[in-house]
């Protein structure tokens, strides 16, 4: 126990809320961080209304021009803290071999002892949010719940958005349910007649996880997944911890899996569905395809969408992989979002938003690049994201961007216009194919369909991708991102790896088939350094051709890396693309693949301890195939 709490303040928890642990770890977390007072989230449409102009009133949030986009605001941070930050991400298992060589790792009483002075007195002059969320439908046995501890009513704002949060989650926990506890602190406590800041944060930060005792604390930030604790510290890290836990108990269950992944219904002409989870690494078009409109030449077909980010994986008692979003809605990436490459989400966005770092029109609308493509035009005169005048001159001279490039909308799944049926199902949807992809403006082809599981497994073991600005730190750089899941596996990845292997060979041992597993790349660029691949809708081209191997309607071709389309395998109705551009996104460069395959190997030498060694062997025969 801490010290007593600040004197006065109120402990008392509301009548709905019945559970005497989780009240005593409120009261526990008062007294450490002290706030000048307790506000319990009940989710009511009262309570956003008055957090968000809350959030007006302390200059946090903008409200828009209620003609333009009714109840939606902006908010703008501060510009040191915009995006994840990997280097301050831990894994605090108590063996360090368990976070593994990709994770941040320290000993869990080493860190709990750097976390208490931080945390002691850390809400001082603030309110201490107490959020309840469910990662799933509320009381499907599929879904989790969280209560996170926040000084930010940002957060409290966005958590109501992208989850289930409200009362009826205390209803599910009863008077002694399991949930994750997710403690975040802006950590900037006010003395005593300070004024507060618009973004308050810090400049040390820490995004802790302790995968034994499944508890999240993050100190510092207020950004994204830095502070929505469902998303990437629950729903991915600690949630990836779960579901290996669960094959290791002596229940004999194949257990299940978290993952970075967009979820899609693919509907044909004649009716049949498929769906689809794609894993793409940060800012690489998850948003994008999982909200796909079928272009010319694809009438009668739809696409669905059923997730944008995370997937949660379950088999079922047919031997088939069922998937949940766990998410209520979309964090989406706002800059390149426009009626060309994404009509759905911009319709999306036309009420009930929260947009954070993009720019403000002199009409108080929001603007981000990408949008002139709408309109042909650029605003002569807009405020950008750091709250300074912008103008196309000052953009062409100082090269400034009106909205940061992670600036990002926070809208319910519900606003979604090709939202799928089945998008709340409690029993998910089953899985057909899953797709890895990552941003490679060379090397890696088009679309490659994998053999088999393990050689889809190796396919996504050894994904690399040139890093966005999701996360602090240099843009652009080739990094092996396995999975997409490199910042936010919750253990050791070759056990990550190895989970996947026996997931597949449990499965298909009970006579189930697995789904395919493809790998794409929208990225190669040309020698103009363009991206050759038109992308977005014309992605359906590639998502067919999958369906028509689904079907048995394609052969395919071997290539050194897989099964590859011919050209003529392309339904290209409506779009102009010549066998020699389809060329320059498949082709095979012996070099290329050479370095390719060292930066495979080095990735392995890292990666050694518990590396299965189907992945190693997979290794081998690919480069006797390339070679050939
Ligand atoms: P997170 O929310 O960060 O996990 O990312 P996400 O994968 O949902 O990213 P999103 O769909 O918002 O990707 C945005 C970025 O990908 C923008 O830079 C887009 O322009 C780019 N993008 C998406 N699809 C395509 C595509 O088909 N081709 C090309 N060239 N770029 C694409
Ligand atoms: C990502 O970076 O993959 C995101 C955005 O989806 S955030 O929620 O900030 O992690
Ligand atoms: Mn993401």
């Amino acid at each position: 126990m801490n010290a007593p709490a600040m004197p006065g303040l109120s402990l008392k928890a509301p009548d709905f809320v019945k559970h005497p642990r989780l009240i005593a770890w409120v009261a526990d977390m008062a007294a450490l961080c002290k706030p000048a007072a307790i506000h319990w989230c009940d989710g009511s449409q009262e309570e956003y209304q008055s957090l968000c102009q809350q959030l007006v009133d302390a200059g946090t949030f903008t409200r828009l021009n209620p003609a333009k986009r009714p109840n939606s605001f902006l908010a703008c941070s501060d510009p040191s803290d915009v995006a994840r930050v990997e280097d301050r991400t831990y894994i605090c298992s108590a063996l360090k071999e368990n976070a593994g060589p990709t994770n941040n790792w320290m000993e869990p009483s080493e860190m709990r002892a750097t976390l208490g002075p931080l945390f002691d007195g850390c809400m001082a002059g603030r309110t201490m949010y107490v959020v309840p969320f469910s990662m799933g439908p509320l009381g499907s046995h599929i879904a989790h719940i969280g209560i996170e501890i926040s000084d930010s009513a940002y957060v409290a704002v966005n958590q109501r958005i992208m989850t289930r949060m409200g009362r009826a989650v205390y209803d599910v926990l009863g008077v002694d349910g399991a949930f994750v506890p997710c403690m975040h602190t802006v950590g900037a406590p006010l003395a005593a007649g300070q004024a507060d800041v618009k973004w308050p944060c810090n400049k040390t930060k820490y995004i802790v996880h302790f995968p034994e005792t499944r508890e999240i604390w993050s100190y510092g930030s207020g950004y994204g997944g830095n502070a929505l604790l469902g998303k990437k510290c629950f729903a991915l890290r600690i949630a990836s911890t779960m579901g290996r836990a669960d094959s290791q108990g002596p229940s004999g269950s194949p257990g299940w899996l978290a993952e970075h992944m967009l979820i899609l219904g693919v509907t044909n002409p004649q009716g049949k569905k498929y769906h689809v989870a794609a894993a793409f690494p940060s800012a690489c078009g998850k948003t994008n395809f999982s909200m796909l409109v079928p272009p010319q030449g694809f009438e009668g077909w739809k696409v669905t969408t059923i997730g944008d980010d995370i997937a949660w994986i379950k088999p079922h008692a047919d031997g088939r992989m069922y998937a949940i979003n766990p998410e209520a809605g979309y964090f989406g990436v706002a800059p390149g979002t426009n009626y060309h490459t994404n009509p759905n989400c911009m319709a999306s966005l036309g009420h009930d938003v929260i947009f954070t770092n993009v720019a403000l029109t002199d009409d108080g609308d929001v603007w981000w690049e990408g949008m002139e493509k709408d309109t042909g035009t650029t605003p002569d005169h807009l405020i950008d994201w750091q709250g300074k005048d912008w103008t196309p001159q000052i953009a062409r001279e100082t090269g400034a961007k009106a909205a940061h490039p992670n600036s990002r909308f926070t809208v319910a799944a519900g606003n979604n216009p090709a939202l799928d049926e089945a998008w709340d199902d409690a029993a998910g949807v089953p899985i057909d194919a899953f797709i890895f992809g990552g941003r490679r403006s060379t090397t890696v082809p088009l679309v490659t369909e994998a053999r088999n599981w393990v050689e889809g497994v190796y396919m996504a073991a050894t994904m690399g991708s040139e890093t966005t600005a999701a996360a602090v730190g240099q843009q652009g750089v080739v990094r092996r991102d396995p999975f997409a899941m490199l910042p936010f596996t919750g253990y050791n990845v070759s056990d990550y790896f190895q989970h996947w292997l026996d997931m597949g060979s449990k499965l298909s041992a009970s006579g189930a088939k697995l789904p395919a597993i493809y790998c794409v790349n929208w990225f190669r660029k040309g020698a103009d350094g363009k991206f050759v691949w038109p992308g977005y809708g014309e992605n359906m081209r590639v998502l067919k051709w999958m369906i028509d191997r689904l079907e048995g309607k394609t052969k395919g071709q071997e290539t050194g890396f897989g099964i590859s389309p011919a050209y003529s395998e392309i339904t290209w109705d409506g779009l102009d693309f010549t066998p020699a551009q389809f060329a320059t996104v498949t082709s095979l460069d012996k070099a290329d693949w050479k370095q390719e395959i060292a930066l495979h190997t080095e990735l392995f030498g890292q990666l050694a301890y518990h590396l299965p060694h189907e992945l190693s062997a997979t290794k081998a025969q690919l480069e006797r195939r390339l070679a050939a």
